[in-house]
C-alpha cells in the first residue's frame, strides 16, 4: 500500500463519532464500522479522476413539457442530493426513467442501502418534517425509507456530515480550473482527488452499486416491500404485482448493448 493512501484512509473517521452520541441513525453507523480496502480504495481514486459533472442545460429553446412543481424544489432532499443530481440515474438507457420516476416515492437507501445482517422495515417517510419517525402513506412528499429499531436509518442533506462533505466536494472544482497538467498546483489537486477518493469510498460502503431487481418489488411471491403495511389496499396490491412494464423487465434479463437500449411497444405488449 502506497503510504500516502494509507495515512489518510481513515481521517473521514475523526469527524464521525462526533455523531455518534446519540443513537445515530443506521446509515452513519456503518459509515462508520466499514473496512475499507486498498483495491476499492485504488478504484475510487480512478472513478473521482473521471469524474466530470453534469450541467443541466439552461433556457431550453423548448421547455420541457412536464414542468417541475416548484414546491418540490424546496422539499428537504436526501444525503445522497448532496452530490448526486435529482434525478440521479443516467447510465442504463433503458430503466433510467422508471428508476428516477421511483425516487420520486421511494428513497435511495431503500434501493442502495444493502447492509449484512441487519432486519430492515419499510414506511412512509415525509421529506418535509425534521423527524426520523414514520408517518402516514397520504402525507404529503413522503418517501418509502429503510427502519431500523423504529427510525429511519437516513440522513437528509441538512445534516451537518452533508455540510462537511460539501466542503470537501467543491474544493476540486476550484482546484482544478487553477491546475493543469504541468502547473505547481497539480499536486495539491492529486491531494484533493485522493481525499474525495477516501470520502466516495466510505460514504459508499454500505450502499449497494445497484438496487433490487423490477419484478423483486413488483412480484406476489417474495416482494421485498409489505405493501400491505405500507397501506396499498388489495386493487393496487395486485396492479403492482402484475404490471405488464415490470414484468417485461423481469423477462428482459440481458441488459441492452451499449447499440441496442431502446424499448419496443411490442415487447411490452408479450
Ligand atoms: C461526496 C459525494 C457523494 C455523496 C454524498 C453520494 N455519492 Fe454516490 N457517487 C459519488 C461519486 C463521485 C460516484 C462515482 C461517479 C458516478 O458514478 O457518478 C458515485 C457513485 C454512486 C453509485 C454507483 C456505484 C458506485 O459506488 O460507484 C451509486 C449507486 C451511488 N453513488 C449512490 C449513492 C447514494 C444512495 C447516496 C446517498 C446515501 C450517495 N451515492 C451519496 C458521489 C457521492
Ligand atoms: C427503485 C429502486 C431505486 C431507487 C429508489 C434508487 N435507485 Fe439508484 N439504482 C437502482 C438500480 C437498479 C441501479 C442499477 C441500474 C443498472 O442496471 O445499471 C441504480 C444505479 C444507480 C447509480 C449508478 C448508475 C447511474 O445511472 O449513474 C447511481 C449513481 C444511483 N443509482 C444513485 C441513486 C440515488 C442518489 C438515488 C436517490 C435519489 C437512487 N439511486 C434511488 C435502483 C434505485
Ligand atoms: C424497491 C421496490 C421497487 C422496485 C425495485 C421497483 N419498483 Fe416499481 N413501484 C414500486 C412501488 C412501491 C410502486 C407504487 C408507488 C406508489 O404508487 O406510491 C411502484 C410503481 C411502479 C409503476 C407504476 C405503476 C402504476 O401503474 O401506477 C411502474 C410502471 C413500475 N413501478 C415499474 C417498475 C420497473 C420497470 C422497475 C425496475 C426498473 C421497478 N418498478 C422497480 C416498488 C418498486
Amino acid at each position: 500500500m502506497k503510504p500516502l493512501l494509507k495515512n489518510s484512509i481513515y481521517a473521514l473517521c475523526l469527524y464521525l463519532p462526533v455523531f455518534m452520541a446519540q443513537a445515530a441513525p443506521l446509515y452513519l453507523q456503518q459509515l462508520e464500522s466499514a473496512a475499507i480496502d486498498e483495491k476499492k480504495l485504488q478504484e475510487a481514486h480512478k472513478q473521482i479522476k473521471d469524474y466530470s459533472k453534469i450541467t443541466l442545460k439552461e433556457d431550453l429553446f423548448v421547455p420541457p413539457f412536464h414542468n417541475q412543481n416548484p414546491a418540490q424544489a424546496t422539499d428537504k432532499n436526501s444525503f445522497c442530493s448532496t452530490c448526486h443530481l435529482l434525478p440521479p440515474h443516467t447510465k442504463n438507457k433503458r430503466k433510467r426513467s422508471f428508476l428516477n420516476m421511483h425516487s420520486q416515492y421511494i428513497s435511495c437507501e431503500t434501493c442502495h442501502f444493502q447492509p449484512e445482517n441487519v432486519q430492515l422495515e419499510y414506511r412512509w417517510l415525509n421529506f418535509n418534517d425534521n423527524s426520523n419517525k414514520n408517518s402516514a402513506q397520504n402525507s404529503n412528499n413522503k418517501r418509502i425509507t429503510p427502519f431500523y429499531n423504529n427510525e429511519a436509518v437516513i440522513i437528509f442533506v441538512d445534516h451537518e456530515l452533508a455540510t462537511q462533505v460539501k466542503q470537501i466536494w467543491q474544493k476540486e472544482s476550484a482546484d482544478k480550473e487553477l491546475s493543469t497538467e504541468e502547473s505547481p498546483t497539480h499536486k495539491l489537486s492529486t491531494e484533493v482527488i485522493l481525499e474525495k477518493a477516501r470520502l466516495k469510498l466510505r460514504i459508499h460502503s454500505p450502499l449497494g452499486k445497484k438496487g433490487p431487481k423490477c419484478i423483486d418489488c413488483h412480484n406476489n411471491k417474495d416482494p421485498f416491500l409489505d405493501l400491505v403495511s405500507l397501506g396499498f389496499d388489495e386493487k393496487e396490491i395486485s396492479k403492482l404485482q402484475q404490471h405488464s412494464i415490470s414484468r417485461f423487465f423481469g423477462r428482459y434479463t440481458k441488459d441492452g448493448t451499449k447499440n441496442e437500449q431502446r424499448l419496443r411497444m411490442t415487447d411490452l405488449l408479450q
